[in-house]
Order: C-alpha cells, then sequence, then structure tokens
C-alpha cells in the first residue's frame, strides 16, 4: 500500500521544463494517476556542468520529490541526468528510479534496420558515451553529437523558428558527414534531450529537406514512457481504492516560475496549472 493509502505518486525530475515532454507522454499512457513534476529551473542548463555537480543537483532533486512530496517511483526526465547521475539518484533515494537512455536505446535497437544510429544530445550527455555505451550493449553502432545551441532556442520558444532550423541543418548536415566518413549509414536518430521532441517537426522537414527522409526520429519522452508504464502500471493499479477519476498533476520550480507556466503548457500540451516555488540550497 502506498504510504498515503491512495494511488502511488510519480516522481518526475527534469533539470527545467523539457522534462514535462516525458510527462505528457506518462499521462497518455496513465491518465488516472498522481504525479509531482520538478523542474530544477535555477540550476539549468545541466548539460554545460561536470558529472559531480549534476550529481548533486539531480539526487537533491529526487530527494525533494520522493521525502517531501511523496514519490514512490522516479522517472529522470533528463538524459544528462540519467547519463550522467543515475547511480547517484538511486543511492540517494530508496524508491525504483528508472532514466531515459536504456529506453531511448531501445526504441532506436527496435527501429534500426542498419544498426547504425546518430544521437543528438547536451555536451555533457555526449561526453559520458552512456548512449553509444547502451547502443553498443545491444549490438548497434552509435554516433553521437552534441548540439548545444538547441536547448536555449527551446527555452526561447523558437521551435518554428527559421534560425533553429537553419542550426539543426547544420547540426545534422556535420554527423551525417562524420557518419559517412567512418563508413557508417545510419538510418535512426535518437533525440537524446528532453528539450528536442519539441523541435521534431523541424527536424523531420530538415531530414527530409536532405534527402534523408527515411531516417526514423526516436522520440526517449515516448520510450520511456512506456517502459516507465510497463514496469509502474502494475504496482499502481493494485493500489486499494482503485484508480484515480482523473490525472493530478502537481509542478514545481526551483526559479522561472511565470516562464515555467507560459512555455511549460507547450511541452506539456495542457496547461500547468500553478507551479510552486521551492528551493532546494546551492
Ligand atoms: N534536460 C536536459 C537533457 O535532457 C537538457 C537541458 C539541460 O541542459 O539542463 O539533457
Amino acid at each position: 500500500m502506498s504510504k498515503a493509502g491512495r494511488q502511488p505518486v510519480i516522481g518526475v525530475f527534469d533539470s527545467g521544463f523539457g522534462g514535462l515532454t516525458v510527462l505528457r507522454a506518462l499521462i497518455e499512457r496513465l491518465p488516472q494517476a498522481r504525479y509531482a513534476f520538478l523542474g530544477d529551473t535555477a540550476r539549468l542548463p545541466y548539460g554545460s556542468k561536470s558529472r559531480r555537480t549534476i550529481a548533486r543537483y539531480a539526487a537533491q532533486s529526487a530527494q525533494f520529490l520522493v521525502r517531501e512530496q511523496g514519490a514512490e517511483f522516479m522517472v529522470i526526465a533528463c538524459n544528462t541526468a540519467s547519463a550522467l547521475a543515475l547511480d547517484a539518484i538511486q543511492d540517494a533515494v530508496p524508491v525504483p528510479v528508472l532514466g531515459v537512455i536504456e529506453p531511448g536505446a531501445s526504441a532506436a535497437q527496435g527501429a534500426s534496420a542498419s544498426g547504425d544510429v546518430m544521437v543528438i544530445a547536451t555536451d555533457a550527455t555526449v561526453h559520458s558515451h552512456a548512449y553509444a555505451a547502451a547502443c553498443q550493449a545491444r549490438g548497434l553502432r552509435a554516433i553521437e553529437k552534441a548540439c548545444p545551441l538547441l536547448v536555449p532556442l527551446v527555452e526561447e520558444g523558437w521551435t518554428t523558428h527559421p534560425v533553429t532550423a537553419e542550426v539543426i541543418r547544420i547540426y545534422l548536415g556535420e554527423l551525417r558527414a562524420q557518419a559517412a566518413a567512418e563508413g557508417l549509414k545510419p538510418d535512426t536518430l535518437v533525440l537524446g534531450c528532453t528539450h528536442y521532441p519539441l523541435l521534431r517537426r523541424l527536424i523531420e522537414q530538415v531530414l527530409a529537406n536532405n534527402s534523408a527522409s527515411g531516417v526514423r526520429v526516436i522520440d526517449s519522452a515516448e520510450s520511456t514512457a512506456e517502459t516507465a508504464v510497463k514496469l509502474f502500471n502494475g504496482r499502481a493499479a493494485a493500489q486499494p481504492g482503485g484508480a484515480l477519476a482523473q490525472t493530478e498533476i502537481r509542478c514545481f520550480a526551483t526559479d522561472s516560475v511565470k516562464k515555467f507556466e507560459r512555455l511549460g503548457s507547450r511541452f506539456l500540451e495542457r496547461p500547468v496549472g500553478r507551479v510552486e516555488l521551492i528551493d532546494l540550497g546551492g
């Protein structure tokens, strides 16, 4: 039975509000559940920080969701924290923790016929080579590229802007040239950052305009939600009182609450409601 004797809370954490794309995918599959989402907006971006700092921030954030909000499952809806701090988070909280890297790599395995995949992500995620390792473990060859300009462009709300399209064109052109130089024939592109699903349409347009319309785009938000539901659904459904009549969501942020409320609805595809400001210290 959950601690409160009610439907268990699923804690979802990201460095910012990009992880709301994972929450959206979770709600689609598991609408009658309680969610607590935390965006560590005061300390975003994680993608340019060291492993040590990312681990400290992510562990504090997970502890808030478990200790203060009673989360009994944790979904790390941040590729950077999943790539660099999954162990630290698992050590910090006594509940099951799911990251986004393994589900993303599994989805790439299901999608790729050539066995060669491209991954775009933040600097920290790429330098950790977490995706390359997860792909290699599944018999895939992965080529990774850091795309540091994309998070600020999404944060700015420029998800359909021509400048963003041009930045994507340059990044993907470089990545495909690198793949060709290494003799790879990638047919799959993993969006290895929780902000990138917001750019999916633009990315697919750029691929189509560059004779790469056959490349499958993998959204780790979708594959993570699928894995999470498989893992958690049985336990949630087994709670006394049955399922909730509707989704319950509480959103927390460490800064920029108004921006979260404004842009978050775009990520979540429904109003995020009132976002509560919290302080996790330094
Ligand atoms: N949430 C991060 C990720 O998915 C992107 C934003 C950041 O750099 O903090 O990698």
